[in-house]
């Protein structure tokens, strides 16, 4: 893109504002500058003002539950190596995220959670997933999502550590792409003179950013049919589990979800469901009184199972998966910009907008999902903030009991 084109886009948009330096810009950072303004979909920009969707109907989606899977674990197990076996099956690891909570300076997966030894996240992750390359004795395709903040760090800390065991060929790192932030009113905010401030757009931006990076062909030669989506920060997940790849091949549907029961009626979690006959996930906050007291058959709660971000997708139906079918989540955050005299400013308060698409919208685009009950204790461990609920001090809890050595 030149000058003057990428002058006619923002213009179109309204933010003449970003090329307000571009003189005192050296060559390069010129270039670059022209290139994010021609990679950057400043549509999203229209969105600020989206209300939020309403929803449709909701029903309960029954969940295989522990007890179904214990009496077919056998023939869950089979099918679900089987699949492995046959090359079928990739893990893809979102780390993408800024881990804001945690407030660490470095990827959240570098984070040490070990007392006695080093343990990092990035390598709890492989330990689990090596347990499953053992039993089957299959190198399993392993893709990493990152973003432009945290791509290089990630990519040498898994150079550095020797891919914690695993087998370096075998794993694929790719960029998501990024959105742009933008203050109350809409206007773009900078963190440089000659770069637009930007935030990695949301964890569903894994499917279209892989496609982007040029990985369906990967899918393709490798006849990947089935994709394990899993969030960095839970250090317990199994991740290609054979019972729940078995129990999702099995079931014949488009996702299968790894889900936990809910620890009270109230419990702030999002629980699954169908919308209009659709898979879905409601918020604990848009859940009725009556949906908290509706019962199953069985007399157990009907919405009883909430969803951990570890979720199997069938990649022949991704293609139903559109960013823009998608919801698109605002989010106010405080973000770092070069005010109008060229100071950088760290706001304490937030004083724009994020914007983000979820996995879990892209839930509502297929057509069926199986939700898979795994214990909570075994399973849920996941790592936001420091302290307190959902902590590293709460994962240290978890990984004891379940006989991680820290
Ligand atoms: P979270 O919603 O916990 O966000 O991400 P986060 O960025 O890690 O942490 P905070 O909110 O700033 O503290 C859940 C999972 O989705 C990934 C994260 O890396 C984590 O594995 N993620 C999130 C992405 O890969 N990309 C994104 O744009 C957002």
């Amino acid at each position: 893109m030149n000058f003057d084109q990428a002058a006619k886009k923002l213009a179109d948009w309204n933010q003449s504002h970003v090329l307000q330096y571009f003189d005192e810009l050296s060559e390069k950072e010129q270039a670059d500058l022209l290139t994010q303004i021609e990679e950057t979909d400043l549509s999203v920009l229209n969105r600020i003002h989206d209300e939020a969707g309403a929803r449709g109907a909701f029903s309960p989606l029954a969940a295989m539950e522990l007890g179904e899977i214990e009496a077919r674990r056998d023939e869950l197990f089979d099918a679900g190596l089987k699949t492995i076996q046959g090359g079928k099956t990739a893990a893809l690891l979102l780390a993408g995220g800024m881990g804001t909570r945690l407030g660490s300076a470095h990827p959240k997966g570098m984070y040490n959670v070990g007392l006695t030894k080093p343990l990092y996240i990035f390598e709890c992750i492989v330990n689990n997933l090596l347990d499953v390359v053992k039993e089957s004795g299959t190198w399993i395709r392993l893709f990493v999502m990152t973003s432009e903040k945290n791509h290089d760090e990630t990519v040498s800390f898994f150079e550095e550590k020797n891919y914690f065991g695993y087998q370096k060929e075998k794993v694929v790192f790719f960029k998501q792409s990024m959105a742009p932030c933008c203050d109350f009113d809409g206007k773009l905010y900078m963190e440089e003179k000659g770069r637009i401030s930007t935030s990695p757009n949301g964890n569903a931006g894994w499917y279209s950013s892989m496609l982007r990076a040029g990985l369906g062909r990967v899918l393709e030669e490798e006849g990947i049919e089935w994709i394990n989506v899993f969030a960095v920060d839970n250090v317990l997940q199994r991740i290609c589990d054979p019972c729940f790849i078995g129990a999702t091949v099995l079931a014949d549907v488009s996702v299968g979800a790894k889900v936990v029961r809910k620890a009270a009626p109230d419990e702030k979690v999002g629980v699954m469901c169908l919308e209009d006959g659709k898979p879905s996930i409601v918020e604990y906050y848009e859940l009725s009184q009556e949906m908290m007291d509706a019962k199953d058959a069985k007399g157990d709660p009907a919405y009883n199972f909430g969803v951990i971000l570890n979720y199997l997708f069938r990649t022949s139906e991704l293609d139903k998966v559109t960013d823009d079918k998608m919801s698109m989540h605002v989010v106010k955050k405080k973000i770092p910009y070069l005010s109008e005299n060229g100071e950088h400013v760290a706001p304490e308060e937030p004083n724009g907008f994020k914007f983000e698409q979820l996995v879990l919208d892209m839930i509502h685009q297929l057509s069926s999902c199986l939700p898979y009950e795994v214990v909570r204790e075994y399973e849920f461990a996941p790592i936001k903030n420091l302290t307190g609920i959902d902590s590293v001090e709460s994962a240290r809890e978890l990984m004891k009991k379940n006989g991680v050595e820290l």
